[in-house]
């Protein structure tokens, strides 16, 4: 029934890739994007635009979003900190006529603890929410998706535990000015299922399950337990990346979020149906083969579980 049905936003090109050293160049990213929507990816994030001095790694988002395929019921996100961000995505569209290829959704993001969202958007958590207002309300008009991200849902690296009623309360604020989604993130990756359980619970409190997504890194290996627990709360939407790719630059030793292909493994033969847009699939052996593709480009091996299992054997 549709109550089984996960929807998976694939992160690899913007979460994946933010963090590396090295510079990607822009076909790599391209021509990620375009194998992860012909393997049946239905929600691709595929930069941000946020300051290229805090973010070098994303700084050929336009680029990338200009030169991308764009292939049908697939969407592509990009992340926004501010107004300037949106300006900008503003400025691409104008230059192609609003054309194809280009986004359809930009998604806004702030933290459940000042202490993150200083670090990661120079500024407080309050302040951050006042000024996504106008943004998402912007883009609602201007006819794009707006998904909203609470970071650091269950620790913080600044201020250690964290609140669940602020995770509530923040997941709120974003649901309220407009986000059709709000992501859950567990940023540093020190999530357990009983912590994850508990602190949906709360969340649930004032925003629908319908509207919340999951978003767990894999430092601690429980990423796909956390998956699980949000499922069980009857979260629809987990973000993941190809090949484990991943952290926060403002995360120091956070790892990658769980892996894309370790999430279609875990529920294959499950009572859950992965939604992917290539006739209702997202094919785990291509996401396989694209996992190692950009691990090699990025001069390493897959870390995922089940991408290093299926390559073997
Ligand atoms: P600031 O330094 O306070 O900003 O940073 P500012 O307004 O003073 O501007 C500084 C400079 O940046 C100026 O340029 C601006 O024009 C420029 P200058 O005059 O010095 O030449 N600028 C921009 N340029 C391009 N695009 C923009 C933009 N805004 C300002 N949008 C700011 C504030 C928000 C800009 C900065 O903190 C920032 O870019 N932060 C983003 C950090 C980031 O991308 N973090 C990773 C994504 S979030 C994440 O990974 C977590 C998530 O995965 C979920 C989870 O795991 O928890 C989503
Ligand atoms: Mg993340």
């Amino acid at each position: 029934s549709a109550n089984n049905l996960v929807n998976i936003v694939e992160v690899g090109p913007r979460d994946g890739l933010q963090n590396e050293k090295g510079v990607i160049p822009v076909d790599v990213k391209v021509e990620l994007i375009n194998r992860l929507a012909r393997a049946g990816a239905q929600n691709i994030e595929t930069g941000s635009f946020v300051s290229p001095k805090w973010v070098p790694q994303m700084g050929g988002t336009s680029e990338v979003i200009t030169r991308m395929e764009r292939l049908p019921g697939v969407h592509y996100p990009v992340l926004v900190p501010n107004h300037k961000g949106l300006q900008n995505i503003f400025s691409v569209l104008d230059e192609t006529k609003f054309t194809p290829p280009i986004t359809d959704e930009i998604a806004i993001f702030t933290a459940a603890t000042d202490a993150f969202t200083r670090a990661n958007l120079n500024t407080t958590t309050a302040e951050s929410l006042r000024q996504l207002e106008p943004v998402a309300r912007t883009a609602l008009d201007k006819g794009l998706r707006v998904r909203g991200y609470v970071s650091v849902v269950i620790a913080c690296p600044y201020s250690g535990a964290v609140d669940y009623k602020r995770v509530r309360e923040v997941a709120k604020a974003l649901a309220d000015m407009g986000c059709y989604q709000v992501s859950l993130g567990d940023t540093v990756g020190q999530g357990t299922p009983e912590r994850v359980a508990e602190m949906i619970e709360e969340v649930k409190k004032s925003v629908p399950v319908e509207k919340l997504a999951g978003h767990f890194h894999d430092t601690y290996g429980t990423a796909v337990a956390n998956v699980f627990a949000a499922l069980a709360q009857g979260v629809r939407t987990i973000d993941s990346s190809v090949g484990g790719l991943g952290g926060c630059p403002y995360s120091p030793g956070a790892t990658g979020n769980v892996a894309t292909e370790d999430v279609l493994y875990a529920l294959r033969g499950s009572r859950y149906h992965v939604v992917g847009s290539n006739n209702g699939t997202i094919n785990l052996d291509e996401v396989v083969n694209i996992g190692w593709w950009i691990s090699e480009k990025l001069g390493r091996e897959s870390v995922s579980r089940a991408g290093r299992a299926i390559r073997a054997s």
